[in-house]
């Protein structure tokens, strides 16, 4: 409870200057039920149940700012020592109260941390207020760095730009695939996969990329795999004239071995690495960028779901929440900050598509200076010096969906395909084939519909009359 001091601002009150003086988070609470009951136990006077329940909010609103910046649940000594003016002064504020969608924010001095320190920051902004007994739920919709940590991280080495320069593909998405089955394939039959893939069709297919479960198996090590598929790349770019990339998964526990296959994917000639930056933490991400040997960072996000997953009715800020999440929104900025070149980042052809998440992500990764959603809770962002990430848009995806992706995230995102290349009825290189003609004709503006009725023995033709137009259910 924020007994020592008041850690809810005034009606009214904003903070100055925000983006040179403070960290803005956005959230929104649940009462718990007990707790409301509870407290009404203990009141004595006689009040409305709309204000005693506004009043309940805010003490929750000014908890939450009290733990995650300079209070605790009870007053404490503050007498000579005890640090008791620093931590008056420099303590967060809740504002902006919404009583009616119980939603706040909350803005931190940019003294209370340490401004080149992602995990330090996320111990105090969101490190403890989940454990809060007066709330049943709670979302963190977002965060607004200001200028002084944004200078404070290197941000993508490559970014979108630096990749199409080493690629020499100034315009346009990229293709690439997951060899499906996620697991099964020799390292030596996933470098034929990618001869295959590389050199059908026009030659103009762009990238493989490792599932996120094969690291170093007993029958498909790294190093074989990284050394025969990125040899296979050189090949095949002699051969078509075409740039190829290799999304190779270094994804470890031990940091050391996870920077040996960095240095491996360089030795052999490599541009990119792939880590799984949520299950191998925001420090991993952090050392990777600053110390890699020049590599681009393909950022897969296995685990996220778990944080960032709400099926509650008030997830886009109207109506209840049922449980504790952190967005992706959220997660994507930390890891622009952090530095990723590229991250998944859904598809709008997936569950969220009514509020347009997956196009809001692809901003947050791209925009320099981002506003504020229409309609999800957000702050928007200015980036400075940090450069634009590639959305990847994966799951599910097949040629027919082309149109309708491109066409909402725009131009610089990575458009994986695994079971939306490998299932094609008439084998991987039709595969290949429809997925280069679902992307040329998209650019030569020929609407999907149109070509596949005109063409009706096209690869592409097949894929649409396997899987349709529109998403596929991702188990
Ligand atoms: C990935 O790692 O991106 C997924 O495994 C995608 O696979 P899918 O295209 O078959 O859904
Ligand atoms: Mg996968």
């Amino acid at each position: 409870m924020a007994v020592q001091f008041n850690y809810v601002a005034k009606r009214g009150w904003k903070p100055k200057n925000p983006d040179e003086n403070y960290i803005i988070t956005l959230l929104k609470v649940e009462l718990d039920e007990k707790a409301v009951k509870e407290a009404k136990y203990h009141h004595s006077k006689k009040i409305s149940e709309k204000k005693f329940r506004n009043d309940l909010f805010e003490e929750a609103a000014g908890t939450v700012a009290a733990e995650s910046s300079t209070g605790t649940w009870t007053k404490v000594y503050d007498g000579k020592d005890s640090g008791i003016n620093l931590a008056s002064e420099k303590r967060a504020m809740a504002y902006d109260l919404d009583y009616k969608r119980s939603m706040f924010k909350i803005a931190y001095p940019i003294e209370l941390f340490e401004l080149n320190n992602v995990s330090g920051l996320l111990a105090g902004v969101i490190g403890n207020i989940a454990g809060m007994k007066m709330v049943s739920a709670m979302r963190v919709y977002d965060i607004r760095f200001p200028r002084k940590m944004i200078e404070a991280f290197p941000g993508p080495r490559f970014g979108v730009e630096g990749v199409r320069k080493l690629l020499k593909k100034p315009r346009g998405c990229l293709v690439a695939t997951v060899p499906k089955p996620k697991i099964g394939r020799t390292d030596e039959e996933q470098a034929r996969l990618a001869k295959t893939l590389f050199t059908s069709g026009n030659g103009t297919y762009d990238g493989i990329k490792d599932d996120e479960n094969l690291t170093s198996l007993k029958f498909n090590d790294f190093y074989k795999r990284c050394k025969k598929v990125l040899a296979e790349a050189k090949e095949a770019e002699k051969k078509t004239g075409h740039k190829k990339f290799y999304l190779c998964n270094t994804t470890h526990s031990d940091i050391n071995e996870m920077m040996k296959r960095a240095k491996a994917i360089k030795n052999n000639g490599g541009i990119f690495m792939m880590m799984d930056v949520v299950t191998t933490g925001f420090a991993a991400v952090d050392y990777i960028r600053r110390n890699n040997p020049g590599l681009a960072i393909h950022a897969h996000r296995a685990m996220h779901g778990f944080i960032t997953r709400d099926n509650s009715p008030g997830i886009h800020g109207e109506g209840k929440l049922y449980g504790f999440s952190i967005s992706m929104i959220f997660l994507a900025k930390l890891f622009r900050l952090l530095g990723v070149d590229s991250i998944h980042g859904g598809s709008p052809l997936a569950k969220m598509e009514d509020y347009g998440e997956a196009e809001y992500i692809c901003k947050v990764l791209q925009e320099k200076n981002l506003k504020p959603h229409h309609k999800i809770p957000t702050l928007g962002q200015n980036w400075h010096k940090i450069k634009p990430v590639w959305m990847t848009a994966s799951g599910g995806l097949h040629p027919g969906d082309f149109e309708s992706v491109l066409s909402k995230l725009g131009d610089d995102v990575i458009m994986q395909c695994g079971g939306g290349l490998l299932g094609h009825p008439n084998g991987v290189a039709a595969g290949v084939k429809a997925i280069e003609e679902a992307r040329d004709i998209y650019y030569k503006r020929i609407p999907i519909r149109k070509f596949v009725k005109e063409n009706p023995k096209s690869e592409l033709a097949v894929a649409v009359k396997h899987w349709g137009y529109g998403p596929k259910i991702v188990y």
